[in-house]
């Protein structure tokens, strides 16, 4: 993070004398980040850190990814994905390049050891399920719809809650899937493979102070830092399995390895629940890096969060078919009425390749025209050089995406019941706008003397979305 902050015991000044209750040092570690000159924490642990033995390699977390010379809009359906392993060994990566992994996790079993990921950054977006997690810099409690950012090299376990039925409804309390088919949580993860970190958005903070901007769409506020408890001390055999170099390797403590009495600097995990994101919204549509989150090198995360949707009385609730020529892009779909997608439903991934323009489906412009906020929220991870599937991914791959944008865009028009420029405008808007109610003018140019029909677009290669009637819009058109 770009900001400094501190927790627990720490000496007046770095590098001196700092002395344990019965007399003896505590171990100071400074834990730097690119070669020292990036953002860097200093952390007092009871004992030496460097006292590690008995390594062991594990298992290899070497990905391998298929198809990789076939651009194609894709569709995954997690959510029926079975239970799997823990917090780290549940994780299925699902699309990857050499910048960042994304995976997701539904775990079967809690985690009985620490870790450390020695490679890469975490972004763990929590879907289901709550838990706390212990990290060397202290006690993170999270819970759904949290962003957990835990950067390379921290020490951390998870202990999850179990998920549990309403005795009244028999159903989840939180309104997830079975507690059979997902008895801890959900999780989506973006980890980092290229050295770089995650964080806010450099244009969200000062250059000269590095406080988040009035522009941010979140704030220091709306962070969830470390907390107690830090320390354990306690002495035998703790395993902590490191990931390094595409491989977990086991490693044995004499003590405990939570073991930091107290640490200063501004490299540490942290929370952002999404609730917390403060839409930009405005009068036309604003483009995605307005949804803007995190970023590292060539990748972005951003937030599609419940909004007002644009106030223009005749603007495009969706959004507009675009070519995001230099990303691909993956949204995953966390909740909402994803109606307007063809087959899209709550944990489904949409892979979106550079290459080949994507848009709204199918009747949803006009089917959103009078909406004036959509309840939907996705997270979306745009990576600047082309991802590819893993075979996880393919296993769960809907082959008919691809197609889905076949079918009649404008079946208001095309029935008669909506015209060009027409007066669709909600009656709160258009009390805000008295002098824009009217038609739009339209720049005429020459008509085309000849019409090419798109194939499907009589209707019988696809649906005919319903217009939807209501004040709220499906607007992914990722
Ligand atoms: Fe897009």
């Amino acid at each position: 993070m770009p900001y400094y902050t501190k927790l627990g015991l720490l000496p007046r000044k770095r590098h001196v004398q700092f002395r344990r209750p019965d007399g003896a040092l505590y171990s100071e570690e400074v834990f730097g980040t690119e070669g020292f000159v990036g953002p860097t924490t200093t952390l007092y642990h009871i004992h030496p850190p460097t006292q590690v033995y008995g390594w062991k390699p594990m298992y290899s977390t070497a990905v391998e990814y298929v198809e990789q010379d076939i651009m194609r809009m894709r569709h995954l359906k997690s959510a029926p994905m079975s239970p799997k392993g823990d917090f780290v060994t549940g994780r299925v990566v699902l699309f990857g390049n050499a910048d960042c992994q994304m995976a997701v996790c539904n775990p079967a079993e809690q985690m009985p050891y620490h870790f450390k990921n020695a490679q890469g950054d975490e972004c763990l977006f929590i879907h289901f399920g709550s838990g706390v997690c212990h990290t060397m810099l202290g006690t993170l409690r999270f819970g759904p719809k949290d962003y957990l950012v835990i950067p390379k090299g921290v020490i951390y376990t998870v202990i999850w809650d179990r998920r549990e039925n309403d005795p009244a409804t028999g159903k989840p309390r939180d309104g997830g899937p079975p507690v059979e088919q997902c008895p801890f949580g959900k999780v989506l993860l973006i980890e980092t493979c290229n050295g770089s970190h995650i964080g806010p958005p450099p244009r969200y903070v000062s250059k000269t102070t590095s406080q988040f901007l009035e522009h941010a769409p979140y704030c220091e506020r709306d962070l969830t830092l470390p907390e107690m408890p830090l320390t354990w001390d306690e002495r035998g055999d703790f395993e902590v399995r490191i990931k390094a170099r595409d491989l977990i390797h086991s490693y044995m403590y004499h003590y405990h390895p939570l073991d930091v009495v107290g640490w200063d600097g501004c490299y540490y995990p942290f929370i952002f629940n999404v609730d917390d994101f403060s839409p930009i919204t405005g009068k036309l549509h604003m483009p995605p890096p307005i949804h803007q989150t995190f970023e590292a090198h060539n990748f972005v995360i951003c937030s599609f969060c419940p909004r007002m949707l644009d106030y223009h009385p005749q603007s495009i609730k969706v959004p507009y078919n675009h070519s995001n020529l230099d990303s691909d892009e993956v949204l995953y779909y966390v909740e909402g009425n994803f109606g307007s997608r063809k087959g899209i439903e709550v944990g489904s991934l949409t892979l979106h390749p550079q290459g080949i323009p994507h848009g709204p489906h199918p009747g949803t412009i006009e089917a959103s025209l009078a909406a004036t906020h959509t309840a939907e929220l996705a997270v979306m991870c745009d990576t600047f050089r082309p991802l590819f599937p893993t075979r996880a991914a393919l296993a769960i791959d809907d082959e008919k995406y691809p197609a889905s944008w076949q079918g009649e865009h404008f079946p208001g028009l095309a029935s008669g019941a909506m015209h060009l420029n027409g007066v669709t405008i909600p009656p709160s808007s258009a009390a805000a706008f008295p002098r824009e109610v009217h038609p739009v003018p339209v720049i005429k140019a020459e008509p085309a003397q000849v019409v090419i029909p798109a194939p499907g677009a009589n209707g019988k290669n696809g649906s005919t979305p319903k217009a939807t009637g209501t004040s709220t819009a499906n607007v992914w058109a990722p």
